[in-house]
Formats: structure tokens, sequence, C-alpha cells
């Protein structure tokens, strides 16, 4: 069953054509991979799915339903959550209340409404305390639940980004980059929890991922993109044997093991 199907997404910038009728269809319960060059549209893809740009084109439809140009909130209450490729995380709060902070902001619910019903409020939060550390267990970050978020290294920061977009039960999750910027062994780490996530709970990942490499044992399928444009899709090993493949990547010295 396809979650998401994305048809001839066009955004410009200025002059300039960043998205270029990219298509995509997400299978739900997979882990789908986004690769492709610096610059080729892979974030630019993702703010227009989660409604943070309006396409100058194409629709996006998700669980059946067409969701172009809706504001990301409301996204995000039909069970999408993203992750941004730089954590955003407050340093001097703990990782847990990170988590929470994350709902807060997220879910629109503003102050006004907390006073209002501060009896709910307090229940409601009792709940998402209990959540929030069923969460850090699944990240495997409960030891470091009271620790300053300041305080984790950029592997757990990746891990506690990850927690935040989990917070709204969300059947599918966006993520940009989640091992970006650490070790390959942690990187791959980070890989095999999101795989836990797909196998124990059936969520659907699209996930960008600069290394194509890094997604061969995760990804069922993988998307390529150059230009703003959707050149190659299957399976990560059918692609990595296309010959367009090291075409695309070759002006940019593509490093195997990296
Ligand atoms: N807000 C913006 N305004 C103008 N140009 C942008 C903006 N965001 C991205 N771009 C341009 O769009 C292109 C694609 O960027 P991006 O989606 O970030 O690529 P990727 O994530 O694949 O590295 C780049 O040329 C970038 O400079
Ligand atoms: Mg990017």
């Amino acid at each position: 069953m396809e979650i998401l199907v994305a048809d001839r997404l066009i955004k410009d910038f200025g002059g300039l054509r960043v998205l270029n009728e990219a298509s995509l269809t997400v299978t739900e319960g997979t882990i789908t991979g986004l690769v492709g060059p610096n610059g080729s549209g892979k974030t630019t893809f993702f703010n227009v799915l989660y409604g943070l740009l309006k396409p100058d084109g194409g629709s996006i439809h998700f669980r059946g339903e067409p969701i172009t140009g809706l504001p990301p909130y409301r996204i995000y209450r039909k069970g999408m959550a993203l992750g941004f490729q730089i954590p955003r995380l407050i340093s001097r709060l703990t990782v847990l209340d990170n988590l929470l902070l994350a709902v807060r902001q997220e879910d629109g619910t503003g102050l006004g409404t907390a006073l209002f019903a501060r009896r709910h409020w307090q229940e409601k939060e009792k709940g998402l305390t209990y959540k929030a550390r069923e969460i850090l267990e699944l990240v495997e970050l409960a030891p470091l639940a009271l620790k300053p978020a300041g305080e984790l290294s950029g592997g757990q920061r990746k891990l506690l980004e990850i927690g935040r977009a989990l917070m709204a039960d969300p059947v599918m999750l966006l993520l940009d980059e989640p091992a970006a910027g650490v070790n390959p062994v942690l990187g791959r780490k980070i890989y095999a929890t999101l795989e836990r996530l797909q196998r124990e709970k059936g969520l659907t990942f699209l996930v960008i991922e600069h290394r194509l490499e890094m997604l061969l044992d995760f990804a069922h399928y993988v998307y390529l993109m150059d230009a703003g444009r959707i050149v190659l899709a299957g399976k990560p090993a059918e692609v990595i044997a296309h010959p367009d493949f090291y075409t695309i990547y070759a002006g940019e010295s593509y490093q195997w093991l990296s």
C-alpha cells in the first residue's frame, strides 16, 4: 500500500527551479531512501512534503488524502513527523524536557488552552512524560534522560531528534540525514534503530542520506535525485550498480566508505 505519493512537484526559488517535476511514492511499512549529491534538492523536497514550503506545481497525497499546501501542523496531526537535518535541541534543557517540548511546539496547543484546562493539562503532561520515557528506551538514551541536551555527543543528538519526531505517534517519519556528521559505526547504529522501529512498530520512514552505501543494508527502496528530479529508483544494490549513479556523483569525488 502506498502511504505517500508525490506527483511532479515543482519548486522555484527566484529564477532557479530547485524541484523539477520530482515524483516518488513510499510504500507503507518500508524504509525508503532519498539520495543524491549536495544541492540536488533533497531538503527542499522534504520541506515541500511537510508543508514548510508551498510547491509551485504538483500534488501530494498522504494516506489517500490530498495534503498539498497544508500547513505543517495539519500534516503532523495526520501522522507525519519531520526530523530536521540540524537537530533543533535546546542545550540547557534536559534530554527529557526536549522531548516534552517537541509535542508542545508542534501540536499548536497554545498557552491559553493550557491555562483554562489546567487539570486536563496536568493529566496530559503525566501521560507525555511516561511516553517520553518509553521513547528514550527505544532510542537508547534512557540513562541520559536528566542530562542537559548540550552534553550529548553528535550521534546522541541525532537519536534525540528522532525521539522528538516519535513523540507525535507518527505513522511516517521524514528524516533528513539522520546519520550526517557521525562516524560510520554510529551511523549504522542509528539506521539499525530505525530498522527496529520499522519492524517492531510498523513505522514508515523516508530518509535523506547523502551516502548511498549507508543504506545498503537498511533501505528497501531508494530514489536518486539529481538537479531537482528523480533520475533512478530501485533497491539500493540496483541503484549502486547503475552506471548513471557514478556519473551523478562523479563531480563530488564520492567516497565509498566515508
Ligand atoms: N530558501 C532558498 N532560497 C533560495 N535557494 C535555495 C533555498 N533553499 C535551497 N536553495 C537552493 O536549492 C538547491 C537545493 O538545495 P537543497 O534542497 O538544500 O539540496 P540538498 O538537500 O539536496 O543538498 C540549492 O541550489 C540551494 O542553494
Ligand atoms: Mg540537505
